[in-house]
């Protein structure tokens, strides 16, 4: 998608750090930003597969010579590691303007009882105290600059549980929890908080969740039409590129088949 020239102009030479962006959205996020800008935009791209961020980068700056592209290594499970990621950002990119909190997982579906220890820490440890971490390594920069978009992806799981999902829904409820609280506490300063909250999206989020069994993440979309992960970064790339006086504070973003959590028509939508 073209956001035009006002979305380029309010873009330029920003510095945003994208985390998961070795797939899905955050992939995604990191081409629509490249390409809102024109390419005058710094990314930081962090994740844990150094090899499809590398091949990433080389396509960003293929299609875009002038764009700078940084590629990190990072497990945002580990937390102890995410304030020396911050403090060791080369000084090109260690001005972070935006940070788009996307890293994220389910797996399996085990109902309580069921639940594996090690599924358990996973998800908690990545999708929440990952986020919380990084955004509060980050926030006495952006105070200090008193301006920083944060975007957190969370998910319809956030606000409806369903059966099979109680670590992951809570996982995206904290986030929720954790996104309203900083936006309150950032009302005195010009940093924006915004929340992303996914449907269904085909990406390899499935494949995930189904510990590799790809067959078994296919029929999750069968006889559905599911978002794809641009669709997802055009939302964040248009809230990011609002007036700045603007917060897109929350997006729930379905496909047309969609209506909650597990919500959804299965077949022909007709014509
Ligand atoms: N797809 C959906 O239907 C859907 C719906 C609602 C919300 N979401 C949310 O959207 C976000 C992105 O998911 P996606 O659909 O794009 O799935 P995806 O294709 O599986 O992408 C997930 C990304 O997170 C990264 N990641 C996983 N564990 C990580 C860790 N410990 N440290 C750093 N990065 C890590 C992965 O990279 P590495 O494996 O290379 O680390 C990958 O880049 C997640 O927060 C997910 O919960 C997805």
């Amino acid at each position: 998608m073209s956001f035009g020239p006002k979305a380029a102009q309010r873009l330029a030479n920003k510095v945003v750090l994208i985390t998961g962006a070795s797939s899905g959205i955050g992939e995604a996020t990191a081409r629509e930003f490249a390409s809102a800008a024109n390419g005058n935009i710094s990314l930081i791209l962090a994740a844990r597969r150094e090899d499809k961020l590398t091949t990433l980068k080389a396509d960003l700056i293929q299609q875009y010579p002038e764009i700078k592209v940084l590629s990190r290594v990072l497990d945002v499970s580990k937390t102890s590691s995410i304030l020396s990621f911050v403090k060791g950002l080369p000084e090109d990119f260690a001005d972070v303007s935006v940070l788009v909190n996307n890293a994220g997982k389910a797996l399996g579906r085990s109902e309580v009882g069921q639940l594996k220890a090690e599924d358990v820490s996973e998800m908690l440890d990545t999708n929440v105290l990952g986020l919380i971490t990084l955004t509060n390594a980050l926030l006495p920069h952006f105070r200090a600059k008193n301006r920083g978009d944060i975007v957190n992806v969370g998910s319809i799981a956030g606000r409806e549980a369903y059966p099979g999902g109680s670590i992951y829904c809570a996982s995206k409820a904290a986030i929720r929890a954790f996104t309203g609280a900083l936006r309150k506490e950032t009302i005195n300063s010009r940093i924006r908080v915004l929340e992303v909250d996914p449907g269904a999206v085909l990406t390899e989020f499935s494949v995930v969740r189904n510990y590799g069994d790809k067959a078994a993440a296919d029929k999750v979309y069968e006889d559905t039409e599911p978002l794809g992960p641009e669709d997802i970064a055009e939302a964040i790339v248009f809230g990011v590129t609002r007036n700045l006086k603007v917060v897109i504070a929350e997006t729930l973003i379905f496909p047309t088949h969609q209506a909650g959590a597990g919500v959804l028509h299965r077949g022909s939508l007709g014509q």
